[in-house]
């Protein structure tokens, strides 16, 4: 390495160690864990450290190493194994707003990337109206061949930005290789890997041509929903560093005086924000992973709108198939359903009994069916199931820690419209649907063969398969009724009825 790069690297390395010890990072470390060689160090940040840093200390530091930190501290929010569920909970307040940058600046960024002038490209373009560390966004309006002019929002990339995060991340994968090397604790981390990770997350968040192919393939999952629209890509007028899309003339979710104002329906709309999450995971493997309210919008007519495509999720069928297994097993209080989608995804070791499995997931299950409808937390029921996971040997599953991460987000904004909202409820006709759609005729079209076979079992199997059924139906009406005003007898019913059914496809099956 060059001696001036990296003295460069020291300085900036000193540089982020005095902020974060500044902000009273590390006076939290409890010196008699950290290892040795690091105490004295500690002592040195003890010494530094503001009296009272109070709340949010750690996210103003961070904020103030600019926007390759900001990323990684997003990241590491994520990631519970590495800094502790406190820390966490930290990270999780870290916003990403930043100053604007001059409009004249956005304006050659766009001409650079177009070899056009400005003028040539739109027929108006405004002031920032929202920015970020990557980007931000400005209105303008372009005006087509036949002469009609429409307005579209313009993401441009804050200048300087790419320079900036290729040095922030060759410190820091230069400071995580020297701790792998002479911190045999921190290796357990994979610090390294940890960098390798956000440099190739930010590879894609900052180039907008990709960002657009999400959209547009979002568009296309989401063209026939009838409660939910993202805003459609103008090809012509993006790049790599600029993405234009139709301006969404809607009633942001932060904006509750709007929403008043327009009569838009709270409940309802809470109830889209849980049904559309769930659809686009479960139905096209294909969600968005950003989904708090400052990129939603709501027209007038109620339909949700999204916007910002640059972290999205992907889960595949097998996935799918786990999530709707588990959420339905909870929703039907069948836990041994729930562990054996663990098995059959291979996510959890066969040298583990189905019965102890299922026995830690009832006691996850359980309470939460005593709660009433409106303190019982999906996202929350994920957190803990991944917890116990973790103790049959379950090892983190990236895709599937987005979802849940992404599910406490949109829990919040829909519990913000509407408090008493009823996440079982609501989450149940898209998982049963789905369920329905894959066990159904469409879904068994593909086993048609298996089918059959079974169904000729099943009848020459007749007069025991009504035994069965018969011994089902006496044992549902014998179970006591659960308290009416506590979770609603019909809804029960209902979920009773579907179990039997269920299980009667599974007889008939095996
Ligand atoms: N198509 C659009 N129409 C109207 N406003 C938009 C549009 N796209 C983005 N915005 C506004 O700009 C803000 C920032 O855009 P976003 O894509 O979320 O960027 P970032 O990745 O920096 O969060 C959004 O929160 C929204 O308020
Ligand atoms: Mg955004």
């Amino acid at each position: 390495m060059n001696p001036f790069r990296a003295l460069g690297a020291v300085l900036r390395s000193i540089r982020a160690g005095w902020l974060l010890a500044r902000e009273g990072v590390f006076a939290a470390v409890d010196p008699a864990v950290a290892p040795p060689e690091a105490r004295p160090a500690l002592a040195l940040a003890r010494l530094v450290a503001k009296r009272n840093p109070g709340p949010g200390a750690l996210s103003r530091a961070i904020t103030k190493l600019g926007p390759s930190y900001v990323k990684l501290g997003q990241f590491l929010a994520t990631r519970a194994d590495i800094v502790g569920p406190a820390v966490m909970r930290d990270l999780e307040a870290l916003q990403d707003r930043m100053p604007p940058f001059p409009r004249a600046e956005a304006a050659a960024v766009i001409e650079a990337a177009f070899g056009k002038s400005l003028d040539a490209i739109f027929v108006a373009f405004g002031e920032p109206v929202a920015a970020a560390s990557i980007a931000q966004v400005h209105r303008a309006r372009v005006r087509e061949a036949d002469g009609s002019e429409r307005d579209v929002a313009v993401k441009v990339l804050r200048p300087g930005v790419m320079r900036r995060f290729r040095r922030d991340f060759a410190d820091m994968y230069a400071r995580a290789q020297l701790a792998e090397r002479f911190l045999p604790e921190a290796r357990r981390l994979k610090p390294v890997e940890v960098v390798d990770t956000l440099a190739r997350s930010v590879k894609i968040e900052t180039d907008f041509r990709l960002e657009a192919a999400a959209a547009s393939e979002f568009a296309e999952n989401v063209r026939n929903d009838p409660d939910f629209r993202v805003p459609l890509v103008d090809w012509d007028r993006t790049a790599q560093q600029v993405l234009t899309t139709d301006w969404i003339d809607a009633i942001a979710l932060t904006d509750d005086a709007a929403i008043a104002a327009a009569g838009i329906d709270r409940k309802g709309l809470a109830r889209t924000v849980i049904q559309s999450f769930l659809r686009h995971a479960l139905r096209d493997g294909f969600f968005h992973a950003d989904m708090h309210q400052g990129n939603l919008f709501v027209d007038r007519e109620g339909r949700l709108i999204a916007v910002d495509f640059g972290i999205m999720g992907r889960l595949d069928l097998k996935q799918r198939t786990f999530l709707a297994e588990i959420l339905y097993g909870f929703i039907v209080r069948d836990y041994e359903r729930v562990a054996i989608a663990h098995f059959e995804a291979g996510y959890v070791p066969r040298s583990h009994a189905v019965a102890d499995f299922a026995q830690a997931i009832r006691a996850i299950g359980e309470p939460i069916h005593s709660r009433t409808a409106d303190q019982i937390s999906m996202a929350k029921l994920l957190t803990l199931l991944f917890e116990i996971t973790a103790l049959f040997d379950m090892k983190t599953r990236t895709e599937l820690v987005m979802l849940q991460k992404t599910m406490v987000v949109v829990e919040g904004v829909a519990r913000r419209l509407d408090p008493r909202l009823d996440m079982w409820t609501t989450a149940e006709p898209v998982v049963r649907g789905w369920i329905e759609q894959r066990l159904g005729p469409r879904g068994k079209i593909e086993d048609v063969g298996r089918g059959l076979a079974a169904l000729g079992r099943a009848l020459a199997d007749g007069p025991q398969l009504l035994e069965r059924i018969e011994r089902l139906a006496e044992r549902a009406e014998a179970a006591p009724a659960p308290a009416p005003e506590r979770q609603g007898g019909a809804r029960w019913r209902t979920l009773a009825l579907w179990a039997i059914a269920l299980a009667l496809v599974w007889m008939a099956l095996t």
